[in-house]
């Protein structure tokens, strides 16, 4: 069907039909509602501004028609066929968005921002959808931009027409940029943090001198779903995972919760995330599989204005098969949770992996909430596979230290020491635990009272690893909190101090008699990041200065956003004018430089004061712009103690003397916690012609859990961009026959090959808390937060 130019008809009559036919995902709008109703994207985030198409700030060139009925914004919509006409429109802010219809009709139209062509957007759909978000870019630096939307005239081959509309634009105004005085914060006197680790300079506070090589920040690009979760899976992709919120990212026509970015072009593709991933943590296994686990279940009153679908994800695990090819196609989220969950409800819970590349999933809470307590309190530790230690059968084993950690023992701190046994840090207490025995070693009080997590959040790294010293491991904790965590929340303030601590301790008898030795980070920190680099040196960055970490649970809420460096030397150029807060994260990148995005202290996504941030920051090391080593060639595997070689190309400079290579784990990264962050030195040689490194791999798996970790060679520290290395043999986690026994009734009954499959199936039925099949026919109301 043509509709020409010069013809004002419209297609009010033509929408209607369809829109019944179409099956509505399955949303049921308003909440609590069980009559299906599509789900329509157009939402307005508190703060943000919404303009109408009849709006006098919008201006149209060439023919358009109106059009009326109650299911557009502001009951009128604005259409044109006809190829040249255009509406543009000015705004003040950061972001824009464009919502209309979406149907076969619709054509191809080009959009323009501040005069430059910045996107073709085919608006074909192949049902008929209104409210629909077509355009959106939440990237533009704070000021006056203009949007113009150019019908084309073209459309694709399945489309039957060349429609173009307008329902709304909204508008997102964002925070004007604060520019903090370079010398803010700095300490007179300068507080030197001396370096144990055999190889890192890190952590040094020196005075600036003229000619250091500069730290860069960049802006650039916009991850789509907010990032409260982030860890680098391939070599050109991070993933991206967040709760069930309006995120302008969708996927089968509603907001999508989880995405893969692209580290080269900046492009996010969505992902399916059945389960509300709220609060979950995650992990590599030894086969290199990904695993979330854990979450919150459906809300309905507070995150949504509408019911999103999603299903209950406090046993959640969602799985992410090995993803490296750059296309991304065919990579997804993998759910099902009549099959694979875990034993017991899970929220603010840490995942690690382990010395036998299975994933120890610790602590976390029943139900969403805020501070932990008793009633709410899963100490518990299970894994995934599950295993049968000290008679568990694959169900949850008790932790009397997270008991005895409540109240604010949330997200705890946890790393896989090189002797096997785990470290552990919850509230203001540490313990090493040898899971195989099920036994606790408690260790010395974090001292001065701070408190380091959640919602005292402070953040924690294993210092590297090293043969030179036998892999002695020492633990660093920074920043938190010493506020009394038994007082209701409205008596803590936004405005009580966070920790400027930083407590080191070496985790063998002799460091452990020794205690913890406390260093001043020259300023206080809540929820920061700590980001281990190849050179062995952490940057220190994110987080407030006061306050406690979590939503709108405190009075005063203005909270101050600083983001400044413990080491700023050659940092000047390197503050960023966008706060980081709660929610915020940081990752190192195959390439070398620091990956920052999200904060988002809000319910749902929202514009106002430390609004839901989408923007991404890349904080570049001066090494960014030296000479690099490069790795030219390099095997996809490593077996422990195995020796490989490594194709490179070195700086003439470069000698066996000045050569290091680092294997690093960069984590899974959520709520100031880097689980499986990690850095190990390699024994390496360098061949005469300096063409060929021969690295022997880690020598167990308890020096490096097995699992991917990536290869960075560093020539008088600069380091090469990183290479992806499985570590270990490769194969999956082992199942644990002990957990298998009481189930082999199971094996008769069902006829699954998989023996994994029975486990798990045998787990679901033994779960004594099932939250999943109690939500799965009445969506409760939760509504905490
Ligand atoms: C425990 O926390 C939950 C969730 O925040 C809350 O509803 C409950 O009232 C708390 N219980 C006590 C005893 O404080
Ligand atoms: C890795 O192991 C997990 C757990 O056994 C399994 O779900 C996953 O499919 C495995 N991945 C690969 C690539 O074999």
């Amino acid at each position: 069907m043509i509709f020409p130019c010069s013809r004002s008809l419209f297609l009010l009559g033509l929408f209607a039909g369809s829109l019944a036919r179409e099956s509505a995902w399955n949303g049921h709008t308003p909440a609590g509602s069980r009559t299906p109703t599509a789900f329509t994207p157009y939402y307005v985030a508190p703060g943000a501004k919404s303009y109408d198409s009849s709006s006098p700030f919008v201006h149209y060139s060439g023919k358009w028609t109106d059009s009326y009925s109650s299911s557009y914004v502001g009951n009128s919509l604005k259409s044109t066929t006809c190829a040249k006409a255009s509406v543009s429109f000015t705004f003040t802010g950061t972001g824009i968005e464009w919502f209309g219809n979406t149907d076969k009709r619709h054509g191809i139209a080009h959009v323009f921002v501040d005069g430059h062509f910045v996107d073709k957007v085919d608006v074909y759909g192949s049902v008929a959808r209104k409210q629909q978000r077509i355009f959106w870019n939440f990237g533009l630096p704070y000021g006056k931009h203009t949007i113009k939307i150019v019908n084309s005239g073209d459309r694709n081959r399945r489309a039957t027409g060349t429609v173009l509309d307008l329902d709304a634009f909204v508008v997102t105004k964002g925070s004007e940029p604060t520019v903090y005085p370079l010398d803010h914060g700095r300490p007179k006197s300068v507080n030197t943090i001396p370096s144990s680790r055999p190889m890192g300079q890190n952590l040094v506070e020196s005075v600036p001198t003229q000619n250091v090589p500069q730290w860069t920040l960049s802006q650039q690009g916009t991850t789509g779903v907010h990032a409260m979760q982030l860890a680098i899976i391939s070599p050109s992709h991070a993933l991206i995972m967040d709760k069930v919120e309006h995120n302008p990212l969708t996927i089968d026509g509603h907001p999508a919760w989880g995405a893969l970015y692209n580290l080269n072009t900046h492009a996010v593709k969505p992902l399916h995330v059945q389960s509300n991933s709220f609060c979950a943590g995650g992990t590599f296994l030894g086969n290199g599989t990904m695993i979330n686990v854990g979450g919150n279940p459906v809300v309905q009153d507070n995150t949504a204005a509408a019911d999103f679908g999603d299903v209950d994800g406090l046993q959640a695990v969602r799985i992410l098969e090995p993803c490296d090819a750059e296309d991304v196609d065919g990579c997804d989220i993998y759910e099902n949770h009549d099959r694979i969950r875990i034993a017991s409800p899970r929220w603010y819970n840490t995942v690690l992996r382990i010395s036998d590349g299975s994933a120890m999933i610790i602590g976390g809470a029943k139900k969403g909430g805020w501070m932990n307590n008793d009633t709410t309190n899963n100490p518990t530790i299970e894994y995934f596979p599950p295993k049968n230690i000290a008679g568990s059968n694959g169900m949850a084993i008790d932790s009397p230290f997270l008991k005895d950690t409540l109240n604010s023992n949330l997200f705890p701190i946890a790393f896989s020491l090189p002797d096997g046994k785990v470290f552990v840090a919850a509230n203001r207490d540490a313990m090493i635990y040898d899971w195989q025995s099920n036994t606790e070693r408690r260790l010395p009080q974090i001292p001065n009272g701070v408190r380091v997590t959640y919602p005292m959040t402070g953040t924690a790294l294993l210092l590297p690893l090293s043969p030179d010293n036998n892999y002695t491991p020492e633990i660093m904790l920074c920043g938190g909190s010493s506020v009394d965590d038994t007082k209701p929340s409205w008596e803590i303030s936004s405005q009580d101090a966070a920790s400027s601590h930083c407590s080191r301790m070496v985790l063998n008898d002799d460091g452990i008699n020794a205690g913890w030795q406390v260093e001043q980070m020259p300023e206080a920190r809540i929820m920061p990041d700590a980001v281990l680099l190849p050179t062995g040196d952490i940057v220190v960055i994110n987080g407030g200065s006061t306050g406690i970490s979590g939503y709108g649970n405190v009075r005063d809420q203005s909270r101050t956003a600083r983001r400044q460096r413990w080491s700023r030397t050659g940092m000047d150029n390197a503050q960023s004018s966008i706060p980081r807060l709660y929610h915020s994260v940081a990752t190192l990148t195959p390439n070398g430089d620091v990956m920052i995005a999200g904060s988002n202290p809000n319910l749902d996504r929202s514009e106002v004061k430390y609004g839901t941030e989408y923007r991404v920051e890349w904080l570049k090391p001066p090494y960014m712009g030296a000479e690099r080593p490069v790795i030219s060639n390099a095997p996809a595997k490593m077996d422990f103690g195995e020796s490989i070689q490594l194709q490179v190309k070195l700086p003439a400079s470069a000698s066996q003397g000045n050569i290091k290579v680092s294997l690093m784990d960069l984590g899974y990264v959520t709520h100031a916690v880097h689980a499986n962050s990690r850095l190990v030195y390699l024994v390496a040689s360098l061949s005469d012609d300096k063409q060929t490194l021969t690295v022997t791999g880690p020598p167990s798996g308890n020096v490096y859990p097995p699992g991917p970790g990536w290869i960075y060679i560093v020539a008088d520290g600069v380091p090469s961009v990183g290479v992806k290395i499985l570590v270990g043999n490769g194969q999956s986690p082992p199942v644990d026959d002990g957990a298998l026994e009481k189930w082999v009734r199971f094996l008769l009954e069902y006829y699954w090959a998989q023996r994994l499959m029975v486990v798990l199936y045998s787990l679901l039925k033994n779960s004594d808390v099932d939250q999943y099949e109690e939500s799965k026919g009445k969506k409760e109301d939760d509504g905490s937060e």
